[in-house]
């Protein structure tokens, strides 16, 4: 095979405290040359870069690695890596053969060698299907992290709570995540009240076409009084953190449940991800139960749950992939930037090849 351009996506400096990632300034595209043929894999795979996912924890990596923290800080000077899908060009490995769709932890780059005997909740490379009616990029989407973690959530610490609730609450409900778990909810409680905030005009339309109860825009409207008239709130699943938690927190319901995903308030503005009614966890006997992707047990019972009672559902179309595509590796500062400016409508994806993109 010939001599091809591998472009690339290189990480070149962190957002200082609250600011927010700027392509241009925090990472560069370049290219390369490289021949698909003779290109080392020593005992690896060689992988052609199909989709790559954007995601708003990317901005927790983007520090020093003198800080613990749940994911892997980027390093300056190398290339950005994340959830993707991708096709076997050459292998090494006698587990994988060319013509193979792989998801894994792969570097922003159009053509990827992964060593072998490299796993790890991030670094891993798995063999998966084409499912039909659906693109390769599902895998960084509905069928990846964000599908995984509504339905991981969700079945740890809602579906129980749900039998005996009225009133559910989803901050940052027309995300990727946000969108799973209603259509999700939609289909296991149809009796549930769902009450869904996003950040546009847009999105609140989104959320009203999939049956939510009672939509309003988290920027305009005053939370605390959207959630007094609708509440109490049984169930808050929690994407934001700041001041629509506090609300929530302020409109809990006794025994209420509240279930911690994301704090993408505070994310990109130190001030805005401050929650200051912690007293009502006390007052309310309120329960509340962080999680993250994949980490533990009953978490890793679920994402391979996720295949047998979900899959199933996004098939038929009970769920839905809704993607935002950022065509190009030239735009992955784009996309990653996207998720905290709001600018994302549906799951953030890069497609970094065509295939990528194909259903
Ligand atoms: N626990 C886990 O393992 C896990 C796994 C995946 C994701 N997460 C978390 O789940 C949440 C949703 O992730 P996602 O992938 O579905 O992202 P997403 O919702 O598709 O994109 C992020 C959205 O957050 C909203 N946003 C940005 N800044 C905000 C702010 N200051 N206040 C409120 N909303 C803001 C924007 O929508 P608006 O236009 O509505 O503002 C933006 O579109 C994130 O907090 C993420 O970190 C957790």
């Amino acid at each position: 095979m010939p001599v091809v351009t591998n472009g690339r996506v290189v990480y070149v400096e962190h957002p200082v405290g609250s600011e927010l990632y700027q392509p241009e300034k925090h990472s560069k595209y370049v290219e390369e040359q490289i021949d698909t043929d003779t290109v080392p894999l020593n005992g690896g795979v060689l992988i052609k870069v199909l989709a790559i996912s954007s995601d708003p924890y990317m901005r927790h990596r983007m520090r020093d690695d003198d800080l613990p923290l749940f994911c892997p800080p980027l390093i300056k000077g190398e290339l950005i890596d994340n959830f993707s899908v991708g096709k076997i060009i050459r292998s090494e490995n006698p587990e994988f053969a060319p013509g193979d769709y792989v998801i894994g932890y792969f570097s922003f780059e159009n053509y990827h060698v992964y060593p072998s005997g490299v796993t790890n909740a991030f670094k891993h490379c798995i063999k998966v299907p084409k499912i039909p009616g659906l693109p390769l990029s599902a895998f960084v989407g509905v069928l990846g992290l964000a599908g995984r973690t509504a339905y991981t959530g969700w079945q740890l610490y809602g579906q129980e709570k749900a039998k005996t609730s009225k009133t559910l609450f989803i901050s940052g409900g027309a995300g990727a995540v946000g969108t799973c778990l209603i259509e999700l909810v939609k289909t296991l409680h149809p009796d549930l009240k769902i009450i869904a905030s996003a950040g546009t005009q847009q999105k609140i339309d989104l959320l009203k076409s999939l049956g939510v109860d009672v939509a309003f825009n988290y920027k305009e409207d005053d939370a605390v009084k959207v959630l007094a008239e609708n509440g109490p709130i049984d169930i808050y699943w929690d994407n934001t953190s700041g001041y629509q938690t506090d609300a929530a927190l302020q409109n809990i319901n006794m025994h209420g449940v509240i279930i911690a995903c994301g704090a993408i308030a505070g994310l990109n503005d130190e001030e805005k991800g401050v929650v200051r009614h912690f007293e009502k966890i006390f007052e309310r006997s309120v329960h509340v139960y962080g999680f993250l992707f994949r980490t533990g047990e009953d978490s890793e019972k679920a994402f391979h749950a996720f295949d047998k009672e979900v899959i199933p559902l996004i098939v038929q179309g009970k769920i839905q992939n809704r993607e935002h595509r950022f065509i190009g590796l030239q735009n992955a500062g784009k996309a990653l930037q996207s998720v905290h400016t709001g600018e994302n409508f549906g799951k953030a994806v890069i497609i970094v090849d065509p295939e990528g993109g194909e259903a």
